[in-house]
């Protein structure tokens, strides 16, 4: 069955943003916004890999012509992080950010949105996780807003010491798809 592509226009009064699909040309802005949004910064192949295996996945805010943020997510049969010992598809967000300017008007929260309904449709994901610095506010904020709980606090996880916190979100209710915003 052919779906159509995931994309969506929202309006922010004057101005307007897309989500699409990464592309292979998109590669070098995403990275230069990976680098001045988060400490965390991967290698080209670690950006391309995922985009081969999980290109569903792999989205991009556009405005003003150009990508002004990114999700990207793995894939992963592992364990459940709300149902113990409950072996599951997880869609995994490895990184999300958007760039400063244009914070704070809900491209984010399109780009997770979007992000777990392909997750959902296309890959038969049931659950979605993440970590996160327990001192990013915003970040908390966003997923908590999205209907994402902390499941466990993973101690020193990042390189300079500090903890995360795991979050996670069931995407699947009763053998119902549930959208992306609880
Ligand atoms: N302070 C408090 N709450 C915030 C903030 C903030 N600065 N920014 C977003 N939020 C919360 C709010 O609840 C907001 O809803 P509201 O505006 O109606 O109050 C909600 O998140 C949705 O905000 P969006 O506009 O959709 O989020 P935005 O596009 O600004 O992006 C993001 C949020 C990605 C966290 C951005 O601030 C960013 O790029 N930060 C740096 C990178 C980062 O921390 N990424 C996440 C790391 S964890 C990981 O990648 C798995
Ligand atoms: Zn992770």
């Amino acid at each position: 069955m052919c779906k159509k592509q995931s994309q969506k226009v929202s309006h922010l009064g004057s101005k307007s943003f897309e989500i699409r699909v990464f592309r292979r040309e998109d590669l070098d802005r995403v990275m230069e916004i990976n680098v001045t949004c988060l400490p965390e910064n991967y290698s080209t192949y670690f950006y391309l890999d995922l985009f081969a295996r999980f290109p569903k996945t792999f989205l991009v805010a556009v405005a003003d012509n150009s990508v002004q943020g990114y999700i990207m997510c793995r894939i992963e049969r592992t364990f459940s992080k709300l149902k113990s010992l409950h072996l599951a598809k997880l869609c995994h967000i490895v990184s999300i950010a958007v760039v400063h300017p244009y914070r704070r008007r809900g491209l984010a929260t399109d780009l997770v949105f979007q992000a777990l309904k392909n997750a959902a449709e296309e890959y038969e994901a049931t659950e979605c996780f993440l970590e996160v610095r327990v001192s990013n506010d915003p970040a908390i904020n966003l997923y908590s807003k999205l209907g994402f709980r902390s499941t466990r606090r993973m101690s020193g996880y990042y390189m300079n010491g500090e903890d995360a916190w795991e979050m996670a979100k069931p995407l699947i209710e009763e053998g119902q798809t549930i959208p992306g915003v609880a």
